[in-house]
């Protein structure tokens, strides 16, 4: 018998000075206690077989997809971890990482693209090389969060534009002049659709550049999945679009859609191309795979649409307060944090899973629990949702949901701001 070895606890780590010591404590004692109720906000039940899993961004169901995952087994097989190194120094064009740009780029109809470690890195990385402090950049309010820290790392001005309203944008930039539009084709926390075509009008007839951020749009829109830009015909006219591939594309990975002068520029000019290391070959050879499988996914893209356009349907006939949205994502915007959380531990206890988004994901006052629906749900999953929807109607409480109070007065813009 081996002898037992003595459990030595670790020694403590050295003790934080009080200015970090006090944000620490201020979560816990604010966020945790009194904002939260005591428990942590994203810690509910944990799913059984059986539950129905609506928190995943693989809106096609191509997770664990044979192809992929052979592919991903054979690169790994052949080639290791790769060169740990950034993509600055991966020069060579035959190199997959680069074939699998022009293959991409094709597919959404630009001259040339860019991968990235992630949409987060894309998005940080391109805004960094195109905005500094003369550049106002104008950004969708509910824009994702890697676009404001990409303005913030630029040292840019920020001007916030009010959800979906091109008015407003065009009013900012005749005040401030060219500069950058940045927008969500699709908004991660509600499902809205930006007004794409009319941002774009503005974008061309005041000198602005566009970014487009297609994360939740790539792969499941578009007839072959090419987005929604490249499918509404605007690709000539928008400078950049940028995209997660950690959504439809089911890998790790970002990607940005440009021309060719500009990529040699961001890889010597993005501080995340240049200071962190490159995706591995394995991610690469997943990513081909993932996207061989999405080419030809035109049965779960439509599969998709209809069980979006029937679950968006029963839920607005039930009075749930989703109008704000009209794609795959679903928000159930209760909006005090406490009421979120037992918005979710309800569809938690009858085996339905959501996410919970809270400050700062969302504003104080906004919080949600989102719902991804995905190809891959059954007619039963489809039902069962709806059917538990209708039954919980009362308990949890829909018409004190801050979106069912937004619903009963017209949209207050100070709402918006706060
Ligand atoms: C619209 C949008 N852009 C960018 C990102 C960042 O993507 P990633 O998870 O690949 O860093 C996300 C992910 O949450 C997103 O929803």
């Amino acid at each position: 018998m081996h002898a037992l070895t003595p459990v030595v606890p670790p020694p403590a780590a050295a003790p934080l000075p009080a200015f970090v010591q006090q944000r620490v404590e201020r979560f816990y004692h604010q966020r945790v206690a009194v904002d939260w109720g005591g428990r942590h906000i994203l810690r509910g039940r944990r799913p059984e077989p059986g539950d129905l899993l609506l928190q995943s961004n693989d809106y096609l169901a191509i997770a664990g997809h044979p192809d992929i995952e052979q592919a991903q087994r054979e690169a790994l097989a052949r080639h290791g971890q790769g060169m740990m190194m950034s993509a600055l120094f991966m020069q060579d064009e035959a190199d997959p990482l680069h074939q699998l740009e022009v293959t991409l780029a094709r597919a959404v109809g630009s001259q040339a693209g860019i991968l990235a470690q992630s949409g987060y890195a894309a998005n940080v990385g391109l805004l960094q090389s195109i905005a500094d402090e003369r550049v106002p950049v104008y950004i969708d309010m509910l824009a994702h969060a890697s676009l404001w820290e990409g303005i913030r790392s630029a040292g840019a001005r920020a001007v916030p534009i009010l959800h979906n309203e091109p008015a407003h944008l065009e009013r900012h930039v005749l005040r401030h002049g060219p500069g950058v539009i940045v927008v969500d084709a699709i908004y991660s926390t509600n499902g809205s659709l930006a007004p794409l075509a009319e941002i774009v009008d503005i974008g061309t007839r005041h000198g602005c550049v566009l970014v487009i951020d297609e994360s939740h749009s790539l792969g499941t829109h578009g007839r072959h999945g090419e987005g929604l830009v490249a499918s509404l015909g605007l690709m000539p006219k928008v400078h950049f679009v940028t995209v997660s591939l950690a959504k439809a594309y089911c890998s790790r990975a970002g990607f940005i859609a440009c021309n060719s002068a500009f990529k040699d520029y961001f890889g010597c000019e993005a501080f995340p191309a240049i200071f962190s290391s490159a995706l591995l070959p394995h991610d690469v050879a997943g990513l081909a795979a993932a996207h061989r499988v999405i080419a030809a996914a035109d049965e779960r893209r439509e599969r998709l649409r209809s069980i979006t356009m029937r679950v968006r349907a029963a839920l607005a006939a039930l009075g749930y307060p989703i109008e704000d949205g009209s794609e795959q994502i679903i928000a159930f915007e209760a909006g005090v944090e406490t009421l979120t959380a037992h918005v979710r531990d309800l569809l938690e206890a009858h085996g339905i899973f959501g996410s919970v988004f809270s400050a700062p994901a969302t504003t104080r006052n906004r919080s949600l629990l989102r719902l991804t629906l995905n190809a891959g749900m059954s007619e039963a999953d489809v039902e069962r949702l709806i059917d538990t929807c209708r039954r919980l109607r009362e308990a949890m409480r829909v018409d004190s949901w801050s979106a069912s109070r937004r619903r009963r007065r017209p949209v207050d813009a100070l709402e918006q701001v706060a």
